[in-house]
């Protein structure tokens, strides 16, 4: 009863933001991925690999994440995920779960998505339960982060909202396959890699409480999607990478227009170098540089270009003094089982 699974991390071109359903992570706008694939010069892509096993013979639940014992939060995370795919196997087993992230050591990106695919695929293939990916996606949504119902496909992926209650339908689907449009990169630009902001699922809910212009964005992502979808399918860059663009920088007028609430806290993700770098991509853009940005809840920002402009690119990022490191990717496969196992 031991798994091993491997799934990428992805980022949206059209974002997840607010649920319908807290506690089953139901989304009120269907968006759109990019699964993060390995490049010539990143080998590895960005990805977590995870081994889960059940045993009688445990005695409690063990997480281990990166080499070091999980902290609360993510124990009781794991745990209440792990109790859903007991209570399908009906079995009632201790586990014993590893993870390791792959993502260069303080890149500043969340492993969450990635982490939550991995882990909802190892301990359903441990316990036999041989889904399929859509009831796997369905699976990974339910860690927490719903962005991991993405990674478990591969290339161009849609989150489907769904319309059930019970959330049978809210699964990712994959639209274009990782080789429809390998020309295209996303130059994962690290400004900090320290940051911990507030968690998506928590700035969401304050988005859906209090802000006066949540009621806007689910219109204006499925519209966004609507475009999307056909400027993917013909691999119309410009069209592309302004729609993700927008999309972006609507996301976060709904994040600054969020209430502070009680803490007094508003929810501002950008750093001040975040806006820099999103004014240097403009500037680009404008000398014939063709590279647009998408930035999730926090301050690093993702550069999307043609691999035609990755080096230029790369080397202009590189040269920018808040610049810590740039990580290259494009679309790559899905999340996959692996044989060697982390213990
Ligand atoms: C802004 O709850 O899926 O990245 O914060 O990583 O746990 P974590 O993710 P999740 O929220 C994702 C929000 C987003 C947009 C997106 O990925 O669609």
């Amino acid at each position: 009863m031991k798994a091993t699974a491997v799934a990428p991390s992805n980022i949206a071109w059209v974002k997840y933001w607010g649920r319908r359903n807290d506690a089953l992570v139901l989304p009120t706008n269907s968006n759109f991925s990019m699964t993060f694939g390995p490049t010539k010069t990143n080998p590895e892509g960005m990805h977590t690999t995870t081994t889960v096993e059940f045993s009688d013979a445990f005695d409690m639940d063990t997480v281990i994440i990166d080499g070091k014992e999980a902290d609360r939060n993510a124990y009781d995370r794991t745990v209440a995920h792990l109790n859903i795919i007991r209570g399908l196997a009906g079995v009632n087993y201790r586990f014993k779960m590893e993870s390791r992230n792959n993502f260069p050591y303080g890149a500043g990106f969340a492993s969450s998505a990635s982490g939550g695919a991995a882990e909802a695929y190892a301990a359903s293939e441990a316990l036999g339960l041989r889904l399929s990916k859509e009831k796997l996606s369905v699976l990974a949504r339910l860690s927490g982060s719903g962005s991991a119902a993405r990674s478990v496909h591969g290339g161009w992926v849609m989150w489907q909202k769904g319309e059930r209650e019970d959330g049978e339908d809210s699964h990712a689907i994959r639209v274009f396959d990782e080789n429809h449009w390998p020309d295209v990169r996303v130059l994962a630009t690290v400004l900090d890699d320290k940051v911990k902001g507030v968690r998506s699922a928590e700035g969401m809910k304050e988005s859906v409480e209090s802000c006066p212009l949540y009621a806007l964005w689910p219109s204006t992502a499925e519209s966004d999607l609507k475009r999307l979808i056909p400027a993917i399918e013909r691999r119309d860059f410009s069209t592309a990478g302004l729609i993700a663009e927008y999309n972006c920088r609507a996301l976060h007028a709904i994040m600054l227009a969020t209430r502070e609430g009680p803490k007094d806290r508003p929810l501002i993700y950008f750093a001040p170098e975040t806006i820099a770098l999103m004014k240097q991509v403009h500037a680009w853009r404008a000398e014939g540089l063709e590279a647009y940005y998408t930035i999730d809840a926090g301050p690093n920002v993702k550069v999307i270009c043609m691999k035609e402009d990755e080096a230029t690119l790369t080397d202009r990022l590189k040269s920018l003094p808040f610049v810590k490191n740039v990580i290259p990717t494009q679309p790559g496969p899905g999340a996959r089982l692996a044989d060697e196992h982390l213990f």
